[in-house]
């Protein structure tokens, strides 16, 4: 099946359970800055619904939902120029989610590897709604017919499965009426690892505070947090490919990388030789000026709630105008009487 020209549109979303982390802002939000200067259409998304996939004490889903928004705004996301929302507002993501729920197979949802990551040996009784949960996202990306989809590593997964829906939709109903939405993975940091364990992946969820930078850390946390990143007793080389086993060595690298916008052979060509106790302190220092203005704006922003729930509120009408004539088409195709 030939794809037809779809114009070219950028979504992209972030859940609100806990705080930001230097891996959401290095494998998402920083790009989605960049992305928003380019000619296309951009729309980032709070999903709270993909939020409530595990409990969420309320009052909490209300604070981490406008601290999305304030850490998009205070990134450099312009809700002028970009659709800024969340999803709990629009509720075509919703609706198109149930039909692709149908579309859907339980044998791709079987292999998604973060759902079993999440479930581990309790997958009996975790929620349905974290088992559906990729198809709510396949949901919230072809709601708008987005044909880019910035993200981390980690969603590379479910970005290949809202390929495959929109796929079978298209082959069961003869149409060529959902895009083939293409993952956008780039950049040194789309993979930020835990600061106390290299083989794992910075989350907001992980056990100890250390191992991962916040949005909100302040000057002080954000160094101690650097100072005490494990590593091991080696300089840096003079190549990333020797770093290959090395696995803390390298995040760090890759993170000073993306924070001073240069590739990771530019950071270790030049600092080549040296050890931690000259890398560690220029990284926390990058990381503290870079960071330091976003968690400032953050906090003034989060002081006026209801500005941001305005914002959140115009972005929605917004995305509901572009939502709400794919969805109707969507219900017509597959036989709704409307
Ligand atoms: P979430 O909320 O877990 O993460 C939001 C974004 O941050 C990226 N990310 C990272 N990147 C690099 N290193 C890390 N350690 C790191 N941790 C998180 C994620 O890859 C993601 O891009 N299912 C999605 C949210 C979602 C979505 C969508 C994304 C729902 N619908 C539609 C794109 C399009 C999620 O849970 O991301």
């Amino acid at each position: 099946m030939t794809q037809p020209a779809f114009t070219p549109r950028v979504f992209s979303g972030i859940k609100p359970s806990g705080g930001l982390t230097l891996g959401n802002y290095l494998g998402a939000i920083k790009r989605f800055v960049d992305m928003q200067k380019g000619d296309c259409d951009t729309l980032y998304c709070v999903v709270d619904m993909h939020a409530v996939t595990v409990w969420q004490d309320p009052q909490d889903l209300r604070n981490a939902t406008r601290e999305v928004a304030a850490g998009f705004i205070a990134s450099g996301i312009d809700p002028e120029q970009s659709i800024l929302f969340n999803q709990s507002r629009v509720s075509a993501h919703a609706e198109l989610g149930w039909l692709f729920n149908c579309v859907a197979r339980v044998g791709w949802m079987n292999r998604m590897t973060q759902f079993k990551d999440k479930a581990g040996k309790n997958a009996e009784a975790v929620s349905l709604g974290l088992y559906a949960y990729p198809s709510l996202m396949a949901a919230d990306i072809l709601a708008y017919h987005a044909t880019h989809v910035p993200v981390g590593e980690d969603q590379k997964q479910h970005v290949e499965l809202t390929r495959d829906i929109a796929n079978k939709f298209n082959h069961d109903y003869k149409v060529d009426f959902f895009p083939q939405a293409e993952p956008i993975i780039e950049g040194p940091a789309t993979r930020v690892m835990n600061l106390r364990d290299g083989t794992k992946k910075m989350s907001k969820s992980g056990e100890s505070d250390m191992e991962r930078i916040n949005m909100t850390d302040d000057a002080d946390k954000i160094a101690k947090k650097f100072k005490k990143a494990k590593t091991d007793p080696e300089p840096l080389p003079d190549n990333m490919k020797d770093l290959e086993s090395r696995p803390e060595a390298r995040n760090l690298v890759n993170i000073y990388a993306a924070l001073s916008d240069q590739s990771n052979e530019a950071v270790i060509t030049e600092y080549a030789g040296a050890g931690w106790g000259k890398f560690k302190p220029a990284l926390a220092d990058l990381a503290v000026a870079k960071l330091s203005p976003i968690s400032s704006e953050m906090s003034r922003l989060m002081a006026d709630p209801a500005e941001i729930d305005r914002i959140m509120s115009k972005g929605a009408e917004k995305a509901n105008e572009i939502a709400q004539p794919i969805l109707k088409q969507a219900y017509e195709i597959m036989g709704f009487v409307r």
